[in-house]
């Protein structure tokens, strides 16, 4: 089992396998989101440019979803802010998700590196605000109140995730690094694990429903569901 002390700085990095269990689809299991969907032409700037009625409709959907009263955030969420809550060494949270889960579960100082789903920007005046209805073509900015120009505020494929600096030196101080229901097959986040292994005095240990494509790279692995292996990983870790 993992030995730290408890000065230790930890970073968490979590996925869409965190939320499945509020009834959030992943993107690549069972019914995921990419299933019979070609990525590009929904999660693209050139779909965006091409085709921003498709692109808005994808996203206007995922939220409606989202702010559906049966989506709330599960035991992984509430445990993760305890651990944030209680860690005397400090926890930086990383999430790829684009939804609330993590805010809704108490958590703060959040680091959304794909963006967030209920908030938009502009490509005008790049201001970025909340937005939880639906968007589409005539929406405008409630800055520069240009029309045309609103989208999501997520990180599409091709595009530079957001904080990365941020992240980088959180990885590179952090004694335990914990990736909890991600697959590794999106970089940059699959390759946090190696930026942290680089300090040979590091641990790294994921929590997954099943290994994932770097499982390897890992010191330790723990498989379940998140909602039974987070908080017992946690309770572990703070009644040391
Ligand atoms: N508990 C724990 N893990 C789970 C659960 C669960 N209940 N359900 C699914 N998982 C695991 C799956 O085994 C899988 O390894 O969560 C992972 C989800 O993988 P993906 O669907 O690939 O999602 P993610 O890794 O977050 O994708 C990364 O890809 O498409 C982009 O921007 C998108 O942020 C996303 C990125």
């Amino acid at each position: 089992m993992i030995e730290i002390s408890k000065d230790t700085p930890i970073v968490i990095l979590t996925g869409a396998g965190i939320s499945q269990e509020s009834g959030l689809a992943t993107f690549r299991g069972e019914g995921g989101l990419w299933k019979g969907i070609r990525v590009e032409e929904v999660a693209s700037p050139v779909a965006f440019e091409n085709q921003p009625d498709v692109v808005h409709s994808f996203y206007n959907k995922r939220k409606e979803k989202l702010l559906a009263p049966s989506v709330q955030p599960n035991d992984a969420h509430f445990a993760i802010k305890r651990l944030q809550d209680e860690w005397p060494g400090g926890v930086t949270l990383v999430t790829q998700n684009v939804d609330d889960l993590h805010e809704r579960g108490g958590s703060t100082d959040i680091i959304h590196m794909h963006g967030e789903l209920l908030k938009g920007r502009c490509t005008n005046c790049a201001d970025v605000f909340p937005w939880e209805g639906d968007m589409d073509v005539h929406s405008e900015c409630p800055k520069c109140h240009s029309t045309g120009t609103v989208r999501v505020h997520v990180v599409w494929f091709g595009e530079m995730p957001l904080m990365m600096p941020e992240i980088e030196d959180a990885l590179l101080k952090c004694g335990l690094f914990i990736s909890i229901g991600t697959s590794g097959n999106v970089y940059p986040a699959a390759g946090f694990v190696q930026v942290v292994i680089q300090n040979p005095a590091s641990q790294t240990v994921e929590l997954n429903l099943e290994p994932s494509l770097n499982a390897h790279q890992f010191t330790h692995g723990i498989y379940g569901p998140a909602t039974k292996i987070v908080p017992e990983f946690v309770d572990n870790l703070l009644s040391r």
